[in-house]
């Protein structure tokens, strides 16, 4: 195929209005004024940190990524029956679409594929998975829209004959409750009658297990929460010294969460010249810097219940470790 017959079929809308570095400034400044203090997850993910989340997904302890990729590739047609066989699937955080390939091959072999709309922050990598999508899917429309898709959920046009909306690799698990509900109010309130939202979570286990995934014996998780501070010296001209600072992950049962920290090794001084801040951290000090909850299928029908949301497909791996759940409007 011509290159240019392949650009036809990808559109890009952009919105990032805010300047990245101005919301970075606002929030690092919130959260290192709190008490406790605490650090808001999405700025793990600069070109390092994304490295080091895609090695993370291929370690052995970190079941998640390839517990939801095997759901998709054996379960993928039945999911879609299950959700009617939209032809649009849009997908929050699309990234590099690698598991999404398995959603795609499903909706081809049951002949309903007809547009994907990747939904993700980054444009070059949104762009390149779109070049690469068009290349192998004959006749797929690729929609690109480029936004916070928190901010921005509410622009992701509607798909004229029923979508399905993917939200994938628990990253709904990131959210505190209220966010959540809040965040899935809006998803509830944007789905057509015909959609169905598709919902990635993982599933309370034994306490060892988790703790585990997220403290690997290599010890690729402690670099990837350290890095944050990494992000802060950078963008923010900060000194935080990544040595200075242990990493923390432990399974909270009763909020049914990991609690994921760092923990200062020592009474110590941090400047961040670029938004004249100063802040001390006492020795053993600890800042959270992510959650990550965990759900039976009991506890998501409440949360989905909560947003306006009925769940209507659950499609957990065999041993029951991860789950991909179906909800529509209720
Ligand atoms: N969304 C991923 C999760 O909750 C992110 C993640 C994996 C993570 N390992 C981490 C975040 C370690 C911070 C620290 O599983």
């Amino acid at each position: 195929m011509k290159a240019e017959r392949l650009a036809e079929r990808i559109s890009v809308e952009v919105h990032l209005e805010e300047d990245h570095r101005a919301a970075l400034a606002r929030d690092v400044r919130l959260g290192l004024t709190m008490e406790p203090k605490e650090l808001p997850p999405k700025y793990f993910y600069d070109e390092r940190g994304s490295r080091l989340f895609e090695q993370i997904t291929e370690l052995e302890e970190y079941y998640p990524t390839r517990t939801e990729r095997a759901i998709l590739r054996d379960r993928g047609e039945e999911i879609l029956a299950a959700a009617g066989d939209p032809s649009t699937l849009v997908e929050l955080g699309s990234g590099s679409a690698s598991k999404t390939r398995h959603l795609l091959d499903a909706m081809r072999r049951r002949e309903c594929l007809g547009a994907y709309v990747p939904v993700d922050i980054s444009p070059e990598i949104t762009l390149e998975t779109a070049e690469s999508l068009v290349g192998e899917y004959e006749g797929l429309g690729v929609h690109c829209v480029v936004c916070d898709f928190e901010r921005d959920l509410e622009r992701i046009p509607p798909a004229p004959d029923g979508g399905l909306i993917a939200f994938l690799g628990g990253t709904i698990g990131n959210f505190y409750p209220d966010a959540r509900r809040e965040f899935l109010g809006r998803i509830a309130a944007s789905l057509g009658e015909r959609d169905m939202l598709l919902l990635g979570t993982d599933l309370i286990k034994e306490r060892r297990r988790l703790e585990a995934a997220y403290d690997d014996s290599l010890g690729v998780t402690a670099e990837f929460n350290k890095n944050v501070l990494r992000v802060l010296n950078a963008q923010l001209g900060a000194d935080f010294d990544p040595a200075a600072f242990e990493h923390v992950a432990r399974y909270d049962d009763r909020a049914a969460r990991m609690d994921i920290r760092l923990r200062s090794l020592c009474d110590q001084r941090v400047t961040l010249r670029g938004i004249d801040l100063e802040v001390t951290f006492d020795a053993a000090e600890e800042m959270r810097t992510e959650i990550s909850c965990k759900f039976t299928r009991h506890r998501l029908e409440q949360v989905y219940a909560s947003a306006g949301l009925r769940m209507c497909g659950w499609f957990p791996d065999p041993a029951r470790d991860y789950a991909l759940s179906l909800a529509r409007r209720r």
